[in-house]
């Protein structure tokens, strides 16, 4: 069977000489013909319903580029204080410095930009936009980034709240979980009482696609708190923490930044969703090759395994060009983790399949 949204026409054209219809998968290189979506579509972590809003709202109404829509209506979270993942108010480095990571991608031209490990300024994900649009590169990082945000008119902004700034104090007194690993071969086994303080993977990703089948999408995050400084995780790397094809879809990840580059997860998802599966089918596709490169990544890191499951959290998000979107994350009770929609119904989250029920 077809999946909804591909025509008939796709699938030949997929198929190729000798193949018979409805036989998929298609061969990975071939990309079907998708039907036009009903309207604008936004997806994004459950901490984006009023970036979602926003972003379908600016794509129905003032015809905004997807990549813009989904740049400003990130741009909500990480103005916001009390998102300890993203922008203003994120967790530190273990030294205290809010670093932020974020990159955006433009179906259309197929270009991207993106900064990483930039400090003070309040909207990196503005800065990923003009790196895609002012420069031929496509990452600048570090003071490099900075410089480059100042030179465009990016003011010095503080992002360390009182608040991320007592829970990076608390983190310190204790400090029993810096990320860094004794050699390979004199390794023991991890003490779960060890692992000292909860270190939450925030971040917010948004993938977006506009009425006349145009694709974008932007991920931003403050990324794993406590990091030791200099680390940089999936978000601004494109097709690990984002990725989009103007023919297929759209896909970002949130959650352990390390999983989505090691199996070059949003890209994996893209090409799932070319190859036919429904975006919630090519989520749980690429969480299931995750699971199983954790197992192998148990040798070298304990805890990355737990008995029968991986023992992190990651989650994707796609939405395919014909509007159908969905998202899968790592663990959890079947209903328990959420992800925003908009389109034409408004605004809502929605659940996330589970690839490693509980
Ligand atoms: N996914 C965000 C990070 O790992 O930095």
């Amino acid at each position: 069977m077809a999946s909804p949204g591909i025509s008939r026409r796709g699938l030949l054209k997929g198929a190729g000489a000798g193949l018979a219809v409805g036989a998929l998968p298609l061969p990975a290189s071939s990309t079907p013909d998708f039907d036009p979506p009903a309207g604008a579509v936004a997806v994004s972590s459950a901490n984006g319903l009023g970036t979602v809003a926003h972003a379908v709202k600016r794509m129905s109404e003032d015809r905004l580029r997807p990549v813009s829509a989904a740049v400003e209506g990130v741009g909500i979270v990480e103005a916001d204080p009390n998102d300890l993942s993203v922008g203003l108010g994120g967790l530190p480095d273990e030294d205290g410095k809010v670093t932020l990571d974020a990159a955006c991608m433009d179906g259309p031209t197929h270009n991207a930009g993106s900064v990483g490990a930039i400090q003070d300024i309040l909207h990196p994900a503005r800065v990923a936009e003009l790196v895609m649009d002012r420069t031929d590169h496509v990452n600048l990082v570090a003071d490099g980034a900075r410089r480059f945000a100042l030179e465009h008119g990016f003011k010095p902004t503080e992002l360390l709240t009182e608040r991320a700034r007592r829970i990076w104090l608390k983190w310190r007194a204790k400090r029993t979980n810096d990320d860094r690993l004794w050699p390979l071969g004199d390794r023991e086994p991890v003490d779960p009482a060890l692992q000292g303080e909860a270190r939450p993977w925030g971040t917010i990703h948004c993938s977006a696609l506009a009425q006349d089948g145009s694709l974008g999408c932007c991920t931003t995050t403050s990324g794993l708190a406590f990091k030791i400084p200099g680390r940089i995780g999936d978000s601004p790397l494109i097709g690990c923490g984002l990725y989009c094809d103007n023919g297929v879809g759209s896909a970002g990840a949130t959650g352990r930044g390390e999983a989505a580059i090691l199996s070059g997860g949003s890209w994996l998802v893209v090409e799932r969703m070319r190859a036919g599966d429904t975006p919630e089918e090519a989520c749980l596709h690429a969480l299931r090759r995750v699971g199983k490169q954790a197992r192998k990544g148990a040798n070298w890191q304990p805890i990355l395994w737990a008995g029968v499951r991986p023992s992190f959290g990651l989650t994707f998000y796609a939405v395919r060009k014909d509007g159908l979107y969905g998202s899968a994350s790592m663990l959890g009770k079947p209903g328990s983790k959420k992800f925003a929609v908009a389109d034409g119904a408004g605004a809502r989250l929605e659940a996330c399949a589970i690839a490693f029920p509980s």
